[in-house]
């Protein structure tokens, strides 16, 4: 495959691309790759991160990752720092018409705080939609593997990694709900199934696909139906 089959110049929108994945999926070897080649193709884009990503948002980074709590108290701090993301960096880099890729995000608090900690997930939706003011991504790749296998990779582990199996386990489960949910928005792809490389490519000939061929492909079904 080849970079320059790419039509990403072409796509006038800017788009907002999230990351998401269970512990040790690979996403910042993932985020890597994906720079190079989004310079390469001289796409402007912002990466940034959840939580985190501005200076506020760092600094509640900081407690959540570091300070045991209830898990409201998280789910509060979580929304917090998105909203102060959102205002500070993600809109403003999206009118500027710049790509926005963000490691984590609202699916991440649907998984962790929802299905993982049992916070109800009807009460997270409205959360995240009032710390988005309803900005939903246009394309979120999952990268899906067994937390038995992930937790391995973790050297320093954070609050999150330390806690067990099952709760990872659940951790999957509520992102395997969400893309039931919203299977139109996801890409799943095999964590560490293919280079880093491989599969940054592989998902950008995927977006570009979905962005110029279905809607194609939908007309002729109309067509041949009438
Ligand atoms: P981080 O070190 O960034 O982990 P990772 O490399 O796995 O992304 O830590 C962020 C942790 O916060 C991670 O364990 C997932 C968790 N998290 C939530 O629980 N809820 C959220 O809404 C988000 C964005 C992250």
């Amino acid at each position: 495959m080849n970079a320059s089959n790419y039509r990403l110049q072409k796509i006038k929108k800017p788009l907002f691309i999230t990351l998401e994945g269970t512990e040790g999926s690979g996403k910042s070897s993932f985020l890597e790759a994906l720079k190079k080649i989004l310079k390469k193709q001289k796409i402007k884009c912002v990466f940034t991160r959840e939580p985190g990503g501005a200076s506020v948002s760092e600094k509640i980074r900081e407690i959540i990752l570091n300070e045991k709590m209830n898990p409201m108290t998280e789910l509060f701090l979580y929304e917090a720092a998105r909203a102060e993301h959102l205002h500070t960096v993600i809109l403003p880099a999206l009118q500027k018409k710049h790509w926005v890729i963000c490691d984590r995000f609202t699916d991440s608090t649907l998984s962790y705080q929802g299905t993982a900690r049992g916070l109800s997930r009807q009460l997270i939706r409205s959360l995240n939609d009032v710390a988005t003011e309803g900005l939903k991504p246009d394309r979120t790749v999952f990268l899906d593997i067994d937390p038995a296998k992930g937790l391995k990779s973790a050297t320093q582990p954070n609050r999150f990694e330390r806690e067990s199996l099952s709760f990872h386990q659940k951790v999957r489960k509520g992102f395997l709900i969400t893309i039931k949910e919203e299977p139109s928005r996801f890409m799943v792809m095999k964590a560490k199934s293919e280079s880093p490389e491989k599969m940054a490519e592989i998902f950008l000939e995927k977006l570009s696909e979905h962005l110029f061929e279905k809607p194609l492909l939908k007309k002729k079904r109309k067509q041949s139906r009438s």
